[in-house]
Order: structure tokens, then C-alpha cells, then sequence
């Protein structure tokens, strides 16, 4: 009897016991946040290091995931949400983080699978067209960054437009960034394996990318979706020139095979795509040298914009020694239109943000970008010990400072849409 009481005891002072009338379960509430906000990254093939797709995935992990989703750790996500407002923002509410508390505080408890919850939706569609580099990339053992080109034919038979593009990393560890091109004039093919250091490379310039950016992969990026009726064309029997970073590889036998995965509109975009690269030669004050031990500001500007645009979302790019991006348009009237502030940049942690409404940059405006570089010992970042000096350029030792905009023709009453 007085055991009995004990255990009473224990039970009405025990603090967990006040959510053991509805207790809250893994089917109950656990899995759609996980769904939501893990699994697009935590799923085979993705960039998390394990999967998130099934209970005892969680389960096993249970205290881990309690811990980086408390610290903010997990999901990533590095824009400031007052400056401006995303369709992909990846953030969970207080709330969401207490209940993964909750749950764990409570041992985890399982739940009845809902039938009723149409689990299909967090599923992922399957891609219209997957695209392999042709053969498996040898990465070389050395102490330098490798750049190198591959070729890969769509084989399209006709014009088609991209509503979602994603790009999967063979080799996880090694693959650093890269960038998507197409071509039409089936000129470059001989490009493919060749290194960006090869003097062979400048007789590909006379047939410049049709579409120099089609779209960049950076490490924790993911998928870019356009709008619904709006697409990104490529032409019948495009060729694609993807240009892979990878880094410097200390192991031996490591092998890159990456994959390109195409999704089409059912029909014709009604508009079409575009990007712009805000790049090297546009910093005003240049030249663009951090000096070992120095923390320096640089500034970009680009326009007068020629027409009126609608921007669906931005690509900020820099290094390891970035320590924050800030970009707007400045309307001729004066106004500022604001598209991404990062004030702790990771260069882990990079995204294509796609805003929730579409952002209108009027005709003459000017987009404005301001980056700070931290170059100094006191940088945990920085790749050198000590410091050296850092210029422009394509590798992680270099920096970068470059800005990626999707965006449409403006159109009547794109003020109000929002990205879906
Ligand atoms: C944008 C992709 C992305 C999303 C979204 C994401 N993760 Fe991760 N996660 C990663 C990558 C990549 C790593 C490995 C690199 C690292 O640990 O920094 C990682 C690491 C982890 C780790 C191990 C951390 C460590 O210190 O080793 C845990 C636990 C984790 N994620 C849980 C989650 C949970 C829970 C969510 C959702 C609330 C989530 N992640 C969302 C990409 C993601």
C-alpha cells in the first residue's frame, strides 16, 4: 500500500505528469514538424547526415534533436525575418519547440498512426528528367581546390520550362558549390572533366552560356521552385555545362557523381524566368582586397534596372570570412525595397530565398548590396592561420561577394501575388 502511495506521490508532483492526460505523440504532432522543417534535408540523398523520415529515425535521436532544435541550431536559417518575409523560411515557433520538449520529457510516446492524415503530401514528387554526369569524377588527391566542367545533354525534344530545379551532390563531403549553364550550340561538349585551370578552356569563350546562371548549388541550399504559371525555358536539346568546385581531397579513390533533377510545367509558362548575377565588377569600391588582420566593408551597385521587374527570390553568395550581406533596391522615388539581411553569415548555411510575395523593383531603381569581411585571427571562420591576404575569386580561400536575383517582367497586379 504505501509503495503504491509512493508511486502516487511521485506521479501528481512530477512536473510531466500535468501532459499525461494528452500526452502529446510522435504520429500526433511530432511527425509534421519534423515533415515540415527536417525532412527536406534529412532524407536519403539530401544534405543532413541521416534521415528523419520514420519514428524510430527520430526516436534514436530523440535528444539530439531536442537539443539543436532548442539552441536554434536546426533548422537552419539564416535571414532575417523582419527585414523581409520567405516562402521557404524554415523556422519553428516556440510553440513547436516546447512540444518537441514535451514529448521527450514524456518518453517519446508513439501515438496511433492517423489514416486520415495524407502523409503523401510530404512525400517528394518525382522529377520529370534526371540527369547524371556521364561518368563518375575521379576527385584527384590533393592539397588544391578543383574545379572542374562536365557536359551533360537534356536530350530534350522540345522547348520546356522549368517549374523545379534541384541538384544532388554525389560526393557530400567534397562537392563545394556549383553552377548550372545551358547551351544550344553544341560547341562545348569537349568541355566535360575538363579542369578550369586548363588552357583548352578559353577556346570554349567564343560560345558563350545561353543561360549563365540557371541555377547554383551551395552547401545547404535545396531545391528552387518557381511560381505557379511562371517557368524558366530551356530549349529543345540543351546542353548542360555544370561547373563543380570541389575541395581539396586528402583521401584517395573518392568519386563525384552528382545528379540534376528536372521538373517541368504540365504546360507552357505563361511567363518566363529569368536570372541576373550581381557580381565582381559590380563593387563600388573596390579593389576588393581584405587584408591579413583587417575587417573591411564593400559595397555593390547595379542599375538603373532597365524595366520594371518582379523578383522572386535571391541568392546571396560569399565565403568563409563573410560575416554579414544586407541587399535592397532604392527606387528613384526614394523607396527601399528589401530582399536579404544575414547578420551572422554562415558559409554552411546558404539558400536561394524565395520571397512569400513578389517584389517589385521599378524601372530605374538601383540595388544596393553591403557585405562586411572579417580577415582577422579573432574570426573562428577564417580559413588561414594567420590570416593572409584575400582578393575575388572562385576559391574557399578567396572571397566572394555576389548576389543572384529570379526574376519576372513585371505584370499588372503582381503586387499582390504571392509565391505558390
Ligand atoms: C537545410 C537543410 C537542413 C534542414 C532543413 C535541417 N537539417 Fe539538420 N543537418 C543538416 C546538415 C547538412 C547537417 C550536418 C552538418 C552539421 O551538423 O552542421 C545537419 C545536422 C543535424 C544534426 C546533428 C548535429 C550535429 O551537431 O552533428 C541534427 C540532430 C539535426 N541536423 C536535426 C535536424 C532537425 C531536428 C531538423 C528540423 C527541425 C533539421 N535538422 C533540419 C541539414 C539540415
Amino acid at each position: 500500500m504505501r509503495s503504491v502511495l509512493v508511486i502516487f506521490t511521485y506521479f501528481s508532483i512530477c512536473p510531466f505528469t500535468f501532459s499525461q492526460e494528452n500526452p502529446i505523440t510522435y504520429y500526433g504532432k511530432i511527425e509534421s514538424i519534423i515533415f515540415k522543417n527536417c525532412m527536406p534535408c534529412h532524407s536519403p540523398g539530401q544534405s543532413g547526415p541521416f534521415s528523419l523520415l520514420t519514428f524510430e529515425d527520430v526516436a534514436k535521436r530523440g535528444d539530439f534533436i531536442g537539443h539543436v532544435t532548442k539552441s536554434g541550431y536546426m533548422p537552419p536559417w539564416k535571414a532575417d525575418r523582419e527585414f523581409q518575409q520567405y516562402k521557404n523560411e524554415r523556422v519553428l515557433t516556440a510553440d513547436e519547440i516546447e512540444a518537441i520538449q514535451d514529448w521527450l520529457k514524456n518518453g517519446m510516446p508513439k501515438g496511433k498512426k492517423d489514416k486520415k492524415v495524407d502523409q503523401s503530401k510530404f512525400r517528394f514528387e518525382k522529377p520529370d528528367v534526371t540527369l547524371k554526369m556521364k561518368n563518375p569524377y575521379l576527385i584527384p588527391t590533393s592539397n588544391k581546390d578543383d574545379y572542374r566542367f562536365f557536359h551533360i545533354p537534356t536530350n530534350l525534344r522540345e522547348d520546356k520550362y522549368l517549374s523545379k530545379i534541384e541538384f544532388i551532390p554525389g560526393n557530400k563531403r567534397l562537392v563545394h558549390h556549383c553552377r548550372l549553364m545551358t547551351d544550344t550550340t553544341h560547341m562545348v561538349h569537349a568541355i566535360d572533366g575538363m579542369s578550369a585551370d586548363d588552357p583548352r578552356i578559353s577556346a570554349f569563350e567564343k560560345y558563350p552560356p545561353l543561360d549563365k546562371f540557371l541555377y547554383g548549388w551551395v552547401p545547404g541550399n535545396s531545391a528552387i521552385e518557381f511560381p505557379s504559371g511562371t517557368g524558366k525555358k530551356i530549349h529543345k536539346d540543351t546542353d548542360i555545362i555544370i561547373n563543380i568546385h570541389y575541395a581539396p581531397n586528402s583521401r584517395e579513390s573518392q568519386y563525384d557523381k552528382s545528379v540534376i533533377n528536372l521538373y517541368f510545367t504540365e504546360k507552357k509558362a505563361d511567363r518566363e524566368v529569368y536570372s541576373l548575377a550581381i557580381a565582381e565588377d559590380d563593387i563600388s569600391n573596390p579593389p576588393f582586397l581584405i587584408s591579413a588582420g583587417e575587417k573591411k566593408t564593400f559595397y555593390s551597385s547595379f542599375g538603373p534596372i532597365p524595366i520594371d521587374i518582379s523578383v522572386i527570390g535571391v541568392l546571396p553568395h560569399m565565403h568563409y570570412i563573410g560575416k554579414t550581406f544586407r541587399a535592397f533596391a532604392a527606387t528613384p522615388e526614394g523607396d527601399v525595397i528589401p530582399l536579404i539581411k544575414i547578420d551572422d553569415w554562415d558559409f554552411k548555411w546558404q539558400e536561394t530565398y524565395l520571397f512569400k510575395k513578389l517584389q517589385i523593383i521599378p524601372k530605374n531603381s538601383v540595388i544596393l548590396i553591403e557585405a562586411t569581411f572579417d580577415n582577422t585571427a579573432g574570426n573562428p571562420a577564417n580559413p588561414n592561420s594567420p590570416p593572409k591576404d584575400i582578393t575575388y575569386g572562385w576559391n574557399t580561400t578567396s572571397e566572394m561577394l555576389d548576389l543572384v536575383l529570379y526574376y519576372l517582367e513585371y505584370q499588372e497586379g503582381d503586387e499582390t501575388k504571392t509565391h505558390d
